[in-house]
């Protein structure tokens, strides 16, 4: 499990410039004022900070940018970054100067002067989140993390920044966390691998439970089984339950869509892009990183998170088009499309969701529909609720976090295309507005009046351009809106 890099924590000590740093990186804010620090670097850099700030190249940097001075005079780190800090307006910029800096500085190790800025914190998680990368398969060790630097950050105190230093370590840690599953190969994150590395939510405090196919053939989770019928690897449904709310009080229920690999089963898709098709867990992964991030900080909530953990393959034992499943809730579906499987193993847990937690509201993450690609790109996730209260608190959190989120219709209208001559409904609507049919499908699995939101991930888990907190690759798209709704409405605020 890939974890921050360790932050050492030092107060003011202008000692530490001389020590053996790769990089010190200061913030200039925009009365370019030099603090302590910077009068120092610019003393023994022989006014080269000054000379820098007083730049057209300086000039021409927007907020939270960095001007470098390389090899600079009697130093001996090998560059000294001026971060442009305009007073960031939003915490979304300090974010950005921190992931400006973690693209320049890659492994090396990097004394940062923050002295005491604002919005310090959000500039050390972004700093945090963009140090990520994934090169577990790559075999020269030289492209590995180098784990052996950590960051040091010079504060005026460090008193109070401790706990907000492990706040944010621990979404960061969530976030990697859901990275590294969606980053992972198929052939290693098969259904039994993701499911004992969610048992390893334990020993963090997580109640982690594994129900195995037997069990799930018992619930009548048959929608679920018939996805995963074509498979060598056996279905499982995996329940993690975080209790830091106080015993009395109902759980969030989250809920993800985690087939390890979708190859549309029989209704086979095209070769061309298949191999993307080991992100099709990202819903799971999400849920996975959020709890992990609830438990590290020990969050005040109860919050329950389950995946369906299925692989949608063709074999002379896979379901075939025209196969009618009965789902757990006791409605049958006519699998018109076997390549619709999300919904079908959706559906299954949704519904077992309720019966078992009775929640106070629930909400689905799932790498839906090719449809909600068409329509928002790689950009923003599709929203689809039937609770403009609690939609409305997931989207503030959403735009916070700066995950790109939009909210799309529902309507019973839409229903009608999911008509099916032989059974209860069909799995699949039609090309036109798919994002929202498959909406409207898992939605008749969601009881009457329970709070519910629905986020298609298909564009954001995984892009091919880097993204402003994430390489190229998984992005962990959701876990701090997640942790951020779940700190604003879900924690009991009673000691
Ligand atoms: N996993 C896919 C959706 C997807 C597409 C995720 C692209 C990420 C990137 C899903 O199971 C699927 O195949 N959906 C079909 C539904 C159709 C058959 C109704 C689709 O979107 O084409
Ligand atoms: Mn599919
Ligand atoms: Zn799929």
């Amino acid at each position: 499990m890939q974890t921050s890099i360790d932050v050492k924590l030092k107060e003011y000590d202008l000692s530490l410039l001389e020590k053996d740093y790769d990089r010190i990186s200061v913030l200039i804010d925009d009365t370019k004022k030099l603090n302590r620090v910077c009068r120092r670097i610019n003393k023994l850099t022989k006014g080269a900070v000054v000379r820098a700030i007083n730049s057209d190249e300086y000039e021409k940097k927007s907020c939270g940018e960095v001007l470098s001075i390389s090899f600079p005079g009697s130093i001996t780190a090998k560059y000294i970054d001026l971060v442009k800090w305009v007073k960031p307006g939003q915490l979304h910029d300090a974010r950005k100067a921190g992931v400006n800096l973690a693209k320049l500085a890659g492994d090396s190790s990097v004394l940062i002067c923050i002295g005491s800025q604002k919005f310090s914190t959000e500039f050390i998680l972004g700093y945090l989140l963009r140090q990520y990368k994934f090169s577990e398969y790559k075999t020269n060790k030289t492209n590995k993390t180098n784990k052996s630097r950590p960051a040091t950050l010079m504060l005026n105190k460090t008193f109070g920044f401790k706990k907000s230093l492990e706040e944010i370590k621990a979404t960061v840690d969530g976030v990697f966390f859901t990275r590294d599953l969606v980053n992972e190969p198929a052939n290693i994150l098969t259904t039994a691998e993701f499911s004992k590395r969610l048992q390893e939510l334990s020993t963090v405090g997580v109640d982690v439970e594994v129900l195995e196919q037997k069990h799930l053939s018992d619930l009548g989770m048959n929608a679920l089984l018939g996805v995963g019928q074509g498979s060598a690897n056996p279905s499982k449904v995996v329940v993690m339950s975080w209790k830091g709310g106080s015993k009395s009080s109902q759980p969030l229920a989250l809920v993800g869509k985690g087939v390890v690999f979708d190859t549309g089963g029989i209704s086979l898709k095209p070769a061309g892009g298949m191999e993307d098709m080991t992100m099709d867990m990202g819903g799971a992964g999400v849920v996975a990183g959020t709890i992990f991030a609830l438990a590290k900080r020990k969050a005040k909530a109860n919050v329950v998170g389950l995946v369906g953990l299925v692989e949608n393959m063709p074999s002379s034992t896979a379901q075939r088009p025209g196969d009618i499943v009965k789902s757990m809730k006791g409605e049958t579906i006519e699998v018109i499309n076997t390549d619709a499987e999300g919904r079908l193993v959706l559906s299954d847990v949704l519904w077992y969701a309720q019966e078992r937690f009775k929640p106070r509201g629930i909400i689905d993450l799932a790498t839906l529909t090719g449809a909600i690609i068409v329509g928002l790109g790689y950009e923003k996730a599709g929203v689809f609720s039937n609770n403009d209260s609690f939609c409305e608190a997931f989207m503030n959190a959403a735009a916070l976090e700066n995950e790109g989120a939009w909210r799309m219709p529902l309507d019973p209208a839409y229903d009608k295309k999911l008509k099916s001559r032989l059974a209860d409904m069909k799995n699949v609507g039609g090309r036109d507005a798919g994002a929202i049919t498959a909406a409207q499908f898992i939605q008749r699995f969601i009881k009457k009046d329970m709070p519910w939101i629905h986020l298609d991930i298909a564009g954001v888990a995984h892009t091919k351009s880097e993204t402003t907190y994430a390489p190229s690759g998984a992005t962990g798209w959701g876990v701090m809106s997640l942790n951020r709704l779940i700190s604003d409405k879900f924690e009991d605020t009673n000691e």
